[in-house]
């Protein structure tokens, strides 16, 4: 893709949990050579560091200290914690990720990793095409339905040998939907230019392919 003015191309991706949107955005960067951010990691890490401390998740205050402190010393190699990935961490990171100071508290990061990127970045999250890189070139919304996106992560549980039952899942996915539908909604978008891909019932490869199409034919 042509890069005109300079700047790094920018692709944001977002969409509700399990929807496909991290796979897909990594997989993006590394066949576009773009860096690659996966925002829900900091909120992630957010909810850990607060957690590790004993402190209660649902103090704002403590949240956006948290927030505040972990910007200062931000370290990504502290973004591959392998107890980031669990869900008990992405449910707390929902809950911190309300408080709109700690948002505040994130935002520069995001956005100046997209600014200094070389060729192009690829940022997946909740809020990407709307408040972080609102002018991003590229801005994709990946979705499923909640039986569909459940089931996904189920079997993903499983095959990491975490029991929870399938209505388990389902529960905790849709509880944390309510919690981030304030701003997961492809309609805030400000100019309209986003692109919803349904893959309820697409592979992973025919996700790439539409989403390789849409940023080939960017006008
Ligand atoms: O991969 P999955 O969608 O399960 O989770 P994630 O993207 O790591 O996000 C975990 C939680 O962080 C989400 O449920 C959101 O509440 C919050 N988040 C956010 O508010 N804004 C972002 N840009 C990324 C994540």
């Amino acid at each position: 893709m042509m890069n005109d003015n300079q700047k790094p191309i920018i692709i944001a991706i977002d969409g509700p949990a399990a929807s496909g949107k991290g796979s897909l955005a990594k997989k993006l960067a590394k066949e576009l050579n773009y860096d690659f951010l996966d925002t829900g990691a900091l909120y992630r890490r957010v909810a850990l560091n607060i957690l590790d401390n004993g402190d209660d998740i649902n103090d704002e205050s403590i949240a956006v200290r948290a927030s505040l402190d972990f910007n200062e010393n931000l370290d990504v190699k502290t973004l591959e914690d392998e107890r980031l990935r669990s869900d008990t961490i992405g449910s707390a990171a929902s809950v911190v990720a309300q408080f709109g100071k700690v948002r505040q508290a994130l935002i520069d990061f995001q956005r100046n990793f997209g600014a200094k990127a070389s060729l192009g970045a690829v940022l997946d999250g909740r809020d990407i095409g709307t408040v972080i890189c609102p002018n991003a070139q590229i801005k994709l919304f990946i979705t499923a339905t909640a039986e569909k996106r459940a089931k996904r992560r189920h079997k993903e549980l499983q095959s990491r040998g975490i029991n929870a039952t399938y209505g388990d899942v389902l529960a905790e996915m849709q509880e944390r939907d309510e919690r981030d539908s304030v701003r997961l909604n492809p309609h805030l978008e400000p100019d309209h230019q986003v692109n919803i891909i349904d893959t309820s019932d697409m592979t992973p490869n025919e996700v790439m392919n539409v989403a390789l199409d849409i940023i080939n034919n960017r006008s």
